[in-house]
């Protein structure tokens, strides 16, 4: 079997704060992706998504832990070969307005990264930047634009754009259709499944919202106070999904049709109500099931076969 692209070992990040201490952001995270793969990681506001994806990309060093970059220790590359890394790792992030300088237009950044990262000449650059925005099915004509003269959705497809200049082994995306209208979000979507498709790309999709999550993501994990609870395969969630907290958000995503309701219920579900359990189940407090073990031993990740991990006594 080929290595995966992306692999996370015993990954750990505590964050410390002088009001409530140590707060454990990401506990024991083991994680891989393989080429050609969308893996998504789905969990509630605070369970340690973003944490994760900053470490992959060295804007947070690790407490504890080894991250495999098609083999290579990036937690341990220094400062001055981070180059490499930032070629070979894309990031899309919620709001493409912040990644953007308000007066540059968007061929500019098109073609600035071309040329930083040495894959075309400046005199080059522009015909790519054209062709990229073919591939992100925009129109040339945006070119000469400045970011508020595009939507939001127009100017994430220019993010996307620049992500798949590079060329990356792995486009990380952290929300990145979360800010986007319903329709919006769905069209973009539907680039990405498509552009994944004809370029072989390799994602790492990040969301809190599970119908999202699963309509791009092949395989699932399920994150909730900082460990994976649970992983699957995206087509095996419904009939499958062993976790409470999984059902949990399954109940949210299928039962709840009106969409105002659907998002109350997101919204009540914030890491913020649970706390951090110190000892046993970290989800013992919101168990339906929970028994007295749970609230002293922590359950470990048992691989049940096909791709699905369960951390739960209760599915033992
Ligand atoms: N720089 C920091 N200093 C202190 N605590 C932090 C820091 N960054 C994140 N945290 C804490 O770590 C935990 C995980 O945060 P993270 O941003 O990874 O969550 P998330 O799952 O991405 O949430 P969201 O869905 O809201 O984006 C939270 O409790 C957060 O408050
Ligand atoms: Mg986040």
């Amino acid at each position: 079997m080929k290595e995966p692209i992306l692999e996370l070992s015993h990954v750990s990040k505590t964050f410390y704060s002088s009001k409530t201490g140590e707060i454990p952001a990401v506990s024991d995270v083991d994680l891989d992706v393989s080429e050609g793969e969308c893996v998504g990681i789905v969990g509630e506001s605070g369970c340690g998504k973003s944490t994760i994806a900053r470490m992959i990309t060295r804007i947070t060093d690790v407490t504890e832990g080894k991250i495999l970059l098609e083999g290579q220790d990036i937690t341990k590359v220094e400062e001055r070969d981070l180059k490499k890394i930032y070629k070979k790792i894309q990031m899309v992030f919620q709001d493409p307005y912040s990644v953007f300088s308000p007066r540059m237009q968007v061929g500019t950044f098109l073609e600035e990264g071309l040329v930083f990262f040495g894959i075309s000449s400046r005199s080059q650059a522009r015909k790519e930047a054209e062709t990229l925005l073919h591939m992100v099915e925009l129109s040339p004509e945006l070119l000469d634009r400045f970011p508020h003269e595009l939507s939001g959705g127009q100017l994430q497809r220019v993010v996307i754009g620049r992500a798949i200049s590079m060329e990356p082994r792995l486009i990380i995306l952290d929300e990145a259709t979360s800010a986007l209208d319903v329709s919006v979000q769905k069209q973009v979507l539907k680039l990405l499944v498509k552009l994944q498709k004809r370029l072989g790309l390799t994602y790492l999709f990040i969301g809190h919202d599970l119908a999202v999550v699963r309509s791009i993501s092949h395989r699932i994990v399920i994150m909730y106070a900082g460990i994976v609870v649970e992983e699957i395969q995206s087509e095996r969630i419904e009939q499958a999904a062993a976790h409470p907290y999984t059902r949990k958000l399954l109940e949210s995503v299928f039962s709840v049709h009106d969409r105002e309701k659907k998002k109350i219920v997101l919204e009540t579900l914030t890491m913020q109500d649970s706390g951090y359990e110190r000892q046993g189940c970290p989800y013992q407090k919101r168990c339906p099931f929970v028994y007295d073990r749970c609230k002293t031993e922590k359950p470990d990740l048992v691989d049940y076969g096909n791709g699905h991990k369960v951390r739960c006594f209760y599915f033992e």
